[in-house]
């Protein structure tokens, strides 16, 4: 490799004046798209530890820009760069070059990457670099040119503390709860016209993932309008929304009057549905009819620290669910025949837990197991139950409430009630990938991490 000149061009005061004089003359900066205005929240956190990253997003990140790239030296594949406010990251060759900022390699507009992979080389090495207030300008074994500003680089500086913001912006921390939980309200037309309301309901179910909302009004697509007001509805053979009623003919034990456990929606589902609206648009006035509703993420992590095996079979057993049938009505698909596969718990790479699936009424008979596996399974099932069980609240919706539930996260149930009663339930549903889009849309647009 050829020697690396470092110039060391800044430091506050007269210094920074020459840095930006000589960049004026030397840099196009390619700078965030209006599409990309998280940017201008970018670069606020600094020299963070992994905690006070997480809580940073309770302060407005409308924060000055850091004060440039101070120094860089190279450090095994990776340059160590220094930034003006005394923070440091490592940040790999490989990655730098491939994350090239320039036109040719990143569109400004469609905020995507352009240089391919087959260009890259994995060994690609910096021949020079230079540190200036606006970043860094390096130029690469393989001939090219990268410039990277400070924001931008810091922002992505292999951190624990930018790793950790990052991964709030993605998905919010979950704060489990138990029996005492009892749900934030929101009021229905707050939600439909304040926007800084509908982030806080946003937030409120990425980390509870379950908010009563009230005072809806009494029509059948109450839930509908609200997560078109969002976003769309996650569509499924039911149509945008259905009954819950005692039907004739029914096609699902949910549209009957029989006591339903606990259960997460449709995992008959592939990509089961991840929010739940169920709204009470007349409940059953004698006894019966009311709901139940518990954290899975919290029995499932008491089901991890007390009974790993059964966590282990539980997560690493795959389950079949389906859902066979015909419409009752005309929205809903005249023929459907669903059946998905995937363990009741569902962890990522990390090991942490992503989904909860169970479903009494659509859990298959079909097992992918041996036979001599099905008791211990069960087994296992039952006391993860039991679990869910014990830390469920129990309440009656009346007619306006609507409850909102994390769907992958939180089971809900209900008590049976009278086979003639008037009793009428709608559910809808709205993604995650909806929902949290709308949050971050929501966040940039109020300047904040809240
Ligand atoms: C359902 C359901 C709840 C209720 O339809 O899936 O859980 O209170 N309904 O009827
Ligand atoms: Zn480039
Ligand atoms: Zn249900």
């Amino acid at each position: 490799m050829s020697a690396i000149r470092l110039i060391r061009v800044l430091f506050y005061g007269a210094a920074t004046q020459r840095g930006a004089t000589k960049t004026q003359v030397r840099r196009v900066w390619s700078g965030c798209s209006s599409r990309s205005s998280l940017c201008g929240q970018e670069g606020a956190q600094r020299g963070l530890s992994l905690t006070a990253a997480a809580s940073q997003f309770e302060l407005s990140l409308t924060k000055p820009p850091v004060s440039g790239v101070v120094s860089s030296k190279l450090w095994n594949d990776m340059l160590e760069v220094k930034f003006g406010d005394g923070t440091e990251g490592r940040l790999p060759f490989v990655w730098l070059r491939d994350n090239c900022q320039c036109s040719q390699c990143f569109s400004v507009e469609g905020l995507g990457r352009k240089f391919l992979i087959d260009d890259l080389d994995v060994e690609v090495q910096p021949t020079k670099v230079e540190e200036s207030m606006q970043g860094l300008t390096v130029k690469w074994s393989d001939g090219h040119q990268s410039e990277y500003s400070t924001n931008w680089l810091q922002n992505r500086a292999f951190t624990p503390s930018s790793r950790a913001l990052h991964r709030e912006k993605y998905a919010l921390r979950k704060e489990q709860w138990g029996a005492e939980h009892r749900m934030k309200d929101f009021d229905y037309n707050t939600l439909m016209s304040n926007e800084r309301v509908l982030l806080d309901w946003l937030l409120t179910m990425e980390r509870k993932g379950s908010a009563m909302v009230r005072n809806v009004p009494q029509k059948d697509v109450a839930g509908q309008e609200l997560i078109e007001h969002i976003a769309f509805v996650k569509q499924c053979h039911y149509g945008p929304h259905s009954p819950v009623i005692n039907r004739p003919n029914t096609n699902n034990v949910a549209f009957t009057n029989a006591k339903l456990g606990l259960h997460n929606d449709l995992p008959a589902y592939e990509h089961m549905p991840g929010i739940i609206f169920i709204q009470c648009l007349a409940q059953h006035p004698g006894a019966g009819g009311e709901s139940i509703v518990t954290d899975g993420l919290f029995a499932a992590e008491e089901l991890r620290r007390k009974r790993p095996e059964d966590f282990k079979i539980l997560s690493s057993t795959d389950m079949y669910f389906w859902d066979k049938g015909h419409a009752n009505y005309s929205w809903e698909m005249p023929e459907f025949y669903k059946i998905a596969k995937f363990p009741v718990i569902k962890v990522n790479g990390n090991n942490e837990v992503v989904q909860i699936a169970v479903s009494n009424t659509t859990r298959d008979s079909h097992m992918d197991l041996p036979p001599q596996e099905v008791k211990k399974y069960y087994a296992a099932y039952k006391r993860f139950y039991i679990i869910l069980s014990a830390n469920a609240m129990t309440f009656k919706m009346e007619q306006g409430d609507m409850m909102t539930l994390d769907n992958v996260r939180c089971l809900h149930g209900r008590e049976s009630y009278d086979a003639d009663s008037q009793r009428h339930i709608e559910t809808s549903y709205l993604d995650w990938d909806e929902a949290r889009c709308r949050r971050r849309r929501l966040q940039e647009k109020f300047g904040c991490f809240i």
